[in-house]
């Protein structure tokens, strides 16, 4: 019997997959002491990152930002492979945060004198939660929405009504005017759930109700400036890919099942003269494959369903249940992304269309006899919509929760009139009464907002990811993050490390993010690697 080379076999040509590849073959399989797969089920490598064209400009439908450039390794291999810089135009959102201008409905541009006092009382509750700064207020705050497991959403509702509370007499005056259509107390209201809707972007909780208040002091950013990738996030895939052989990555094999032995399996387990690998992975196509370690990079949403879907179970045995309550508690939201292209316009037309703006759009909210019956749900909760980089005529939106599912069933045209009807609303009128210096906004004649085509990412629904990413939902916690790293079974085993987990939801605190994902890649490697002190 030839001496056995370990198997190891990576489910996933994502980040954390791709990283575990790298790290592996760079570290030790280049010198040939085991044998190196990765089975991706889809037809490309990536996951959810996605690097896509849409008319002309290179855009992102999956990740897109690099959440703060110190410390960040997807920055500095971006730096390294010169992925910083394009020729071609990108995402580059450069007018994201200085050209917004914020319209409520109905039409009225809101002067930031209006808006400022909102979002910096939005932007103190959010830097408390996030443990980056210290009151005691807010403290109080915090301890009467207890006891117990608070949301993120109760505490800022309740930040919100003590910011009332606390008004003298003069401002609660101020507070009961109207402005058009609109009380100033429910002006104030809305742009703050403008706010949130932002936040459910960022955090992919469907409803911030969901999402756990003390997870998010665990967080960690890197700190710096935000940027996009100008040759596209793809690139940074593309990179670490390249130093694998041909062949290494198998696409189109998706796994429907994985055997595995949790009261251990003899290393000299023999079956007709060959060693036996304790793990057998099952493909779509009824083929088979065994393996000495599986590293699992599958995203939360399809290990939800793999632990508890009707799809049937991912694991024979079942995973054990400390394994499954971390899977199910915590929470895995959809996000998607919406771009639209402004119809092409003629030379003697443009004098007469303004630059679409950053829009911040502020919505009426539920109970509101003035909301515009024609505007759609779907769009209600959708906090921007601005070009992709300067002067571009490509508009994005992003989407969470049950808007972002509908936005995946519904059709183009459908998209495009409940876009076109809110947008109309929204700049018809603009000007009004807010601003009385006549500028810009209120000339966009129809003509110029009219859409040629559109194009929307699909996470929620797609069978190889099922949303976009996770988060601390309410009744879980930083421990279930970190109980979804352990691998099975324990080291204590005849053989262990037969599944071992990675992934951005494998990451206890920078979990949801690409580098998370990369974090979790390198971890699981690093595992193996001392695991046979290679
Ligand atoms: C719309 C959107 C915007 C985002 N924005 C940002 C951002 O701005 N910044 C940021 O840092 N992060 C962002 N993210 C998150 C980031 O994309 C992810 O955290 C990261 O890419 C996850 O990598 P992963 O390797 O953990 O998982 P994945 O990329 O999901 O990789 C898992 C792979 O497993 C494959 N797979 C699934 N099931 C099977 C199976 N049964 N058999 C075989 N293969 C299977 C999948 O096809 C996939 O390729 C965003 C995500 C989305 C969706
Ligand atoms: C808070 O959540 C944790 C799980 O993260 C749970 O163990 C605990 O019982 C919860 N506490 C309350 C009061 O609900
Ligand atoms: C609210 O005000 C806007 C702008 O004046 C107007 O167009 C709209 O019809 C009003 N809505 C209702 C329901 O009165
Ligand atoms: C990835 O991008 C392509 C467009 O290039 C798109 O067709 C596909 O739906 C995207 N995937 C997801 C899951 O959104």
């Amino acid at each position: 019997m030839p001496p056995k080379k370990p198997r190891i076999v990576i489910i996933g040509a994502g980040m954390a997959g791709i990283t575990a590849a790298n790290k592996l073959y760079k570290s030790a399989g280049s010198k040939d002491l085991f044998e190196l797969c990765v089975v991706e089920g889809g037809t490309r490598i990536g996951g959810r990152i996605n690097t896509s064209e849409f008319c002309g400009d290179r855009i992102e439908m999956g990740a897109t930002w690099i959440h703060g450039i110190k410390g960040s390794p997807i920055h500095k291999i971006a730096q390294e492979i010169n992925s910083l810089e394009s020729e071609q135009p990108w995402e580059c959102m450069d007018t994201f945060l200085e050209e917004s201008v914020t319209i409520a409905e109905g039409g009225y541009e809101l002067n930031p004198s209006l808006v400022e006092p909102v979002s910096s009382l939005f932007k103190k509750l959010m830097d408390f939660s996030q443990g980056k700064v210290v009151e005691d207020s807010l403290k109080l705050v915090a301890k009467s929405c207890g006891p117990g497991n608070i949301s993120l959403s109760s505490f800022l509702r309740k930040g919100l009504e003590v910011y009332w509370s606390s008004m003298n007499h003069k401002e609660e005056e101020k507070l009961a005017k109207t402005l058009g259509n609109w009380s100033k107390k429910g002006l104030q209201e809305a742009i703050f759930a403008m706010h949130e809707n932002i936040q459910r972007t960022y955090t992919s909780a469907g409803d911030l109700q969901t999402l756990d208040y003390s997870a998010e002091s665990e967080y960690i950013m890197f700190p710096g400036e935000e940027i996009t990738i100008a040759k596209g996030y793809l690139s940074i895939i593309e990179s670490l890919a390249s130093v694998l052989p041909p062949g290494l990555i198998q696409l189109g094999r998706k796994v429907t099942k994985i055997e595995w032995h949790p009261d251990g399996h003899s290393p000299a387990a023999v079956e007709n003269g060959h060693c036996i690998r304790p793990v057998k992975l099952h493909f779509q196509d009824g083929s088979t494959m065994s393996a000495d370690h599986v590293i699992v990079t599958v995203s939360l949403g399809v290990l939800k369903q793999g632990v508890c879907g009707d799809a049937g179970m991912l694991f024979s045995p079942p995973l054990p249940s400390f394994k499954t309550e971390a899977i199910s508690k915590l929470g895995f939201g959809v996000v998607n992304k919406l771009f639209l292209q402004l119809s092409p316009i003629h030379d003697q037309e443009i004098k007469n269309c303004i630059e679409f703006p950053n829009l911040q759009m502020v919505f009426h909210q539920s109970d509101d006899k003035f909301r515009h019956p024609n505007i759609p749900w779907w769009m209600r909760r959708t906090a921007s919509l601005g070009p992709i980089y300067s002067k571009s005529r490509v508009l994005l939106s992003w989407f969470a929760g049950k808007e972002a599912l509908e936005l995946e069933s519904l059709n183009d045209e459908d998209i495009l009139n409940g876009v076109s009807t809110t947008i109309s609303n929204f700049l018809s009128h603009s000007n009004q009464l807010y601003n009385g210096d006549a500028n810009s906004v209120e000339k966009s004649s129809a003509k110029c907002l009219d859409f040629a085509k559109i194009l929307r990412s699909k996470w929620g629904n797609d069978p190889l990811f099922l949303g976009s990413y996770s988060y601390v939902a309410v009744g879980s916690s930083g421990d279930d993050l970190d109980t979804m790293a352990e691998p099975l079974p324990k080291p204590s085993n005849s053989s262990p490390l037969q599944i071992l987990f990675a992934g951005e939801a494998t990451h206890r605190t920078h979990y949801s993010t690409t580098h998370g994902a990369y974090f979790s890649g390198l971890r699981e490697a690093n595992r193996l690697l001392q695991h046979y002190k290679f």
